[in-house]
C-alpha cells in the first residue's frame, strides 16, 4: 500500500515535471489561393486543431527598401474581404490553448534575398524590422513570432561521384565551396536578432518567440545554441527535403532519413540535426522535429537501376500533382490515389509499387518503372506509418513534440482512407 501511495506520488510529480508534447502544425496560407481539392480554407483547419498546441501562419516576408516584417499578400492576410490573419488567430476563441505565431521567410519570401543576409548586417534594419514585426504580430492577435531565416542553402553533393563508387566521407566532398563569405558575422547578426527581438517581446505580455531551421541551412555555421537557446521558446528543426529533385535531379534518394543509410553523408539525417542542438546544451524540452507531409518525386528513365532502391538514377523533379501542381512534389494525399488503382480500372496508369523500410530508420518510397510511353517516377514520402515513427524517436530522445510541415498537404478532406488529417494523427497519437 505504501509503495502504491508513493508510486502514485511519483507518476503525479512526473506528470508536473514533463510538460505534455507539442504538436506544432504549419499552416501555409497559400493553399488558400490553390485549386480545386487542394484549396484550403480556414474552415478546413478546425478538425486539426484539437490534436495542435501550436499553428504557424506562414509567412510573412521582408522589404527589401525599410528591411520592414510585411505581409507577402496583403490582400489575403490583411485587407477586409479576407482579412485571413483575424480569421486564422480568431480560431483561439474556440481553441483558446492554441498559440498562433506569425513565421516570416520559410521560401515564401522570394524577391532580393540578399536582404536576409543585409538585415543581419545592419542594426538599423534589425530594430525596423523588429518593430514593424511586433507591431503587425500583435495587430493581428499573434501570440508571436517565428523566425524561418532564408540563410544561403548549402552546395548539394553527388552520393556517387561520377566513377561510380559511393560517398568517402566528409574531408573528401566538404567545405570547398563557400557559399556565404560572412557566415561569422551573419551567424552573429543572427544572434544579435534573437536577443534584441526578446528584449521587444519581455515588454509585451505574454508573447513567444521561435526559430525555424529551414532544410539545407548549416545549423552548425548560423546557430550558436548556447548563445540563443535561452532567448527562445522553442526550435523547429526542419529536418527534411535532405534530397531534393531540384538540388540533386539525376539522383533519387530518401528525402527525410531519420537515421544516415549507408554510405551516405553522416550528417543529413534528423538524428544529426536533433544532436547537433543536444551537443550545444538546449534542453530538449524546447526542440521540435519536424514531419513533412509531402513526398519528394523524380522522374525515372531508361537507365534508372530496375530495383527501384536508392540512390538511384533519375532524370529531374516529377511531374506536379493533378491539385498542388508543384513540379517534383505530391501532397500526401496525391501520393496515397497514386497507390491504388480501384478495380484495376482501364486506361489509368499502373500503380505505384510501396517499399517500406522494415528498420523504421529511412522512411517509406514508392516507384514505377517507365514503361512503354509511360513515364516512371519515385518518390520518397511520409505517411502515417513513419510519421509516428518520428513521433516514436521524438519521444525516445524526451524533445518537445513534432511539427507538421504543413497542415495543407497533409490529407485534410480525408480523400485517401475517409480520415481527414491522417499525419498529424498519427504522430499525435504516437508521442
Ligand atoms: C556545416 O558546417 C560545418 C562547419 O563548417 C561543416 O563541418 C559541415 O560539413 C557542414 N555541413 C554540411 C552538411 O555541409
Amino acid at each position: 500500500m505504501k509503495s502504491l501511495i508513493f508510486l502514485a506520488g511519483f507518476l503525479a510529480i512526473g506528470a508536473a515535471v514533463v510538460p505534455p508534447s507539442k504538436v506544432v502544425c504549419y499552416y501555409d496560407s497559400k493553399s488558400y489561393v490553390r485549386e480545386s481539392q487542394a484549396r484550403m480554407l480556414p474552415l478546413d483547419l478546425e478538425p486539426a486543431l484539437s490534436f495542435c498546441t501550436h499553428l504557424i501562419y506562414g509567412y510573412a516576408g521582408i522589404q527589401p527598401d525599410t528591411y520592414k516584417m510585411v505581409s507577402l499578400n496583403e490582400n489575403l492576410d490583411i485587407d477586409r474581404s479576407h482579412a485571413n490573419y483575424l480569421a486564422i488567430t480568431g480560431m483561439k476563441r474556440k481553441y483558446p490553448a492554441l498559440t498562433v505565431l506569425l513565421s516570416v521567410g520559410g521560401h515564401a519570401d522570394t524577391e532580393g534575398l540578399e536582404k536576409y543576409n543585409l538585415l543581419l548586417e545592419s542594426p538599423q534594419a534589425r530594430t525596423a524590422f523588429i518593430n514593424s514585426g511586433i507591431l503587425l504580430a500583435e495587430q493581428h492577435g499573434f501570440d508571436g513570432i517565428d523566425l524561418a531565416w532564408q540563410f544561403p542553402e548549402f552546395k548539394p553533393k553527388k552520393i556517387r561521384s561520377s566513377w561510380g563508387s559511393f560517398w568517402h566521407g566528409v574531408k573528401k566532398t566538404f567545405g570547398s565551396t563557400p557559399v556565404d563569405e560572412k557566415e561569422a558575422e551573419h551567424r552573429e547578426g543572427f544572434t544579435a536578432l534573437v536577443r534584441e527581438m526578446r528584449q521587444a517581446l519581455n515588454v509585451k505580455p505574454n508573447k513567444q518567440l521561435s526559430i525555424s531551421i529551414l532544410p539545407n541551412v548549416n545549423a552548425t555555421v548560423y546557430f550558436d545554441v548556447p548563445a540563443i537557446i535561452n532567448l527562445v521558446d522553442i526550435v523547429h528543426i526542419g529536418a527534411y527535403d535532405y534530397y531534393t529533385p531540384e538540388r540533386n535531379p539525376k539522383e533519387a534518394d530518401y528525402s527525410t532519413p531519420i537515421y544516415t543509410p549507408q554510405n551516405r553523408n553522416p550528417l543529413l539525417n534528423a538524428d544529426a540535426a536533433v544532436n547537433y542542438w543536444l551537443q550545444g546544451g538546449a534542453p530538449a524540452q524546447k526542440l521540435i522535429l519536424a514531419i513533412p507531409t509531402f513526398g519528394r518525386t523524380w522522374k525515372l528513365d531508361s537507365e534508372s537501376e530496375i530495383a527501384g532502391v536508392p540512390p538511384l538514377h533519375a532524370d529531374g523533379p516529377g511531374e506536379a500533382g493533378p491539385y498542388t501542381k508543384i513540379e517534383g512534389i505530391l501532397s500526401y494525399p496525391e501520393v496515397c490515389a497514386k497507390l491504388i488503382n480501384p478495380n484495376h480500372q482501364k486506361g489509368m496508369l499502373p500503380h505505384l509499387r510501396k517499399v517500406t523500410d522494415p528498420s523504421k530508420r529511412f522512411g517509406t518510397y514508392a516507384f514505377r518503372l517507365p514503361e512503354n510511353d509511360e513515364g516512371g517516377i519515385w518518390v520518397s514520402y511520409e505517411d502515417p506509418d513513419t510519421a509516428g515513427q518520428r513521433a516514436a524517436y521524438v519521444k525516445s530522445k524526451s524533445l518537445g513534440g513534432v511539427s507538421i510541415v504543413d497542415l495543407s498537404m497533409d490529407d485534410f478532406r480525408g480523400l485517401c482512407t475517409g480520415d481527414k488529417y491522417p499525419i498529424l494523427r498519427a504522430a499525435k497519437y504516437r508521442l
